[in-house]
């Protein structure tokens, strides 16, 4: 499996991080990207990261820099596109994608919530083209949606997905390819009441957060909500889902309380004030909670898998 040659287009914050992955997997990585600074500092990226988690930096130095899309890909066997999330950009670029690299190549968008079918829309290889949902940090968050479209052939999609499994990650198989795919649809499910609930003036912001971080989100890592489901009961979920889900915010498209907040400068920690205020360094030590905290359950799983011989 490590003599595969991966291609990654795009050095930016996703693509620096999946190149990560694949190299520390043992493959040679190929990068590129039109903007200088992102091509030159990748690899220090890389190490930085591997320094930061007290891990051997050596793997960088299976990442290349190539200044050409055509050389980038020219060899390549699996191909991640990780470039800015723009339709006609993508769209474009996987045409040229599937005349440059070889016939066999996985192509792969890397898009946060763009259809891939619409991205793969005018491609005559489309078989051999899918998602591949990464979170940040890829090298991080365990999980990759791998998504088909109505094109992709159910084989290629298994090579990705089982590729995945050998370099460490969690993937899952999206089969339909609908707009966010499952983790972000869950997410914004979740965001769309939160919003509601203080637009309503039913809590404040901070107590949203307080409440999902103190009741099931402490449960999350460990009790998916179906295994919830069938641990209370189906048929205690039909009765709470009977009350409940009339009175949940149901609006489709955004809530008119973002476009208040934008409008009032309210723009998140960026400008020091959004849903709650924030102060330079409490965003940079909530990122760091955040690291810190993704670091750690990256190392107890790593523990974990040794412990029982698979690591
Ligand atoms: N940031 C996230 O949390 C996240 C998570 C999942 C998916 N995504 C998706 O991954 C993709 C990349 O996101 P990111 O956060 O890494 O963005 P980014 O802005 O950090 O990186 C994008 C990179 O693409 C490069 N680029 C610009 N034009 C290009 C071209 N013609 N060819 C190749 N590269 C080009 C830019 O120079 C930049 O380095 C987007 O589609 C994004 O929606 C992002």
């Amino acid at each position: 499996m490590s003599d595969l040659q991966i291609s990654v287009v795009g050095a930016g914050l996703m693509g620096h991080g999946i190149a990560q992955v694949f190299v520390q997997a043992g493959h040679l990585v190929r990068v590129y990207d039109p903007n200088y600074t992102a091509l030159e500092t990748f690899r220090e990226r890389i190490e930085r990261n591997l320094s930061d988690l007290g891990q051997d930096t050596s793997p960088a130095q299976r990442a290349y820099p190539v200044e050409n899309l055509a050389e980038c890909v020219a060899g390549a066997d699996v191909v991640f596109e990780a470039g800015p999330e723009d339709l006609a950009f993508k769209q474009k670029l996987f045409l040229q994608l599937e005349l440059m690299a070889p016939p066999h190549a996985i192509l792969a968008s890397n898009t946060s919530v763009i259809p891939i079918t619409a991205i793969m829309r005018d491609m005559t290889t489309g078989n051999r083209a899918l998602g591949t949902h990464w979170w940040n940090p890829p090298y991080l968050v365990p999980l990759v949606e791998v998504i088909k479209t109505p094109q992709t052939d159910p084989r290629r999609a298994q090579e990705m997905f089982d590729l995945l499994v050998a370099v460490g990650k969690t993937p899952a198989m999206v089969e339909k390819d609908v707009p966010g795919f499952i983790g972000n649809r869950l997410q914004h499910a979740l965001w769309r009441e939160a919003v509601a609930l203080v637009a309503d003036g039913v809590c404040d912001a901070r107590t949203v957060d307080t409440v999902v971080k103190a009741s099931f989100g402490r449960r999350l890592p460990v009790l998916g909500p179906l295994e919830n489901a069938d641990l209370v009961g189906i048929d205690l979920t039909l009765a709470i889902h009977q009350t409940v889900l009339p009175d949940i915010n149901s609006t489709p498209g955004p809530s008119p309380y973002l476009a208040q907040l934008i409008a009032e400068g309210r723009l998140g920690m960026k400008t020091g004030h959004g849903f709650m205020r924030w102060t330079s360094e409490e965003a940079s030590s909530l990122r760091r909670r955040v690291l810190d905290h993704l670091k750690a359950m990256s190392a107890e799983e790593d523990t974990g898998s040794r412990a029982a011989g698979r690591g």
